[in-house]
């Protein structure tokens, strides 16, 4: 999966770097955290008990199959979570 560019009738918010296991991620300011990890390519980042690969489901905070770890705080929906400069994020399903 690639970003799609952006039309110009698009603003997009400030280009920032978050750290997502351990990695840096591009993101914009105004995107969600899931958003930017499926931009980057991240379909996945979780994993049931059966194995099974999570991610990004529903997108609007029902399905809780995109919890994260951000800045330490754990169980966190990546789908209702804002991107922020300097936000560390901790996955289950390292890339
Ligand atoms: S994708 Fe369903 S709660 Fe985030």
């Amino acid at each position: 999966m690639t970003r799609i560019g952006t039309p110009p009738e698009v603003e997009r918010g400030q280009a920032i770097t978050i750290r997502v296991d351990g990695l840096p991620l591009p993101a914009h300011l105004g995107e969600t955290l899931a958003g930017a990890m499926l931009a980057s390519g991240r379909r996945a980042w979780r994993h049931t008990r059966h194995g099974h690969a999570r991610g990004l489901f529903c997108g609007i905070g029902l399905c809780f199959d995109c919890l994260v770890t951000v800045n330490g705080t754990p169980n966190v929906r990546a789908c209702l979570t804002p991107v922020a400069a300097g936000m560390i994020v901790e996955t289950e399903r390292k890339p």
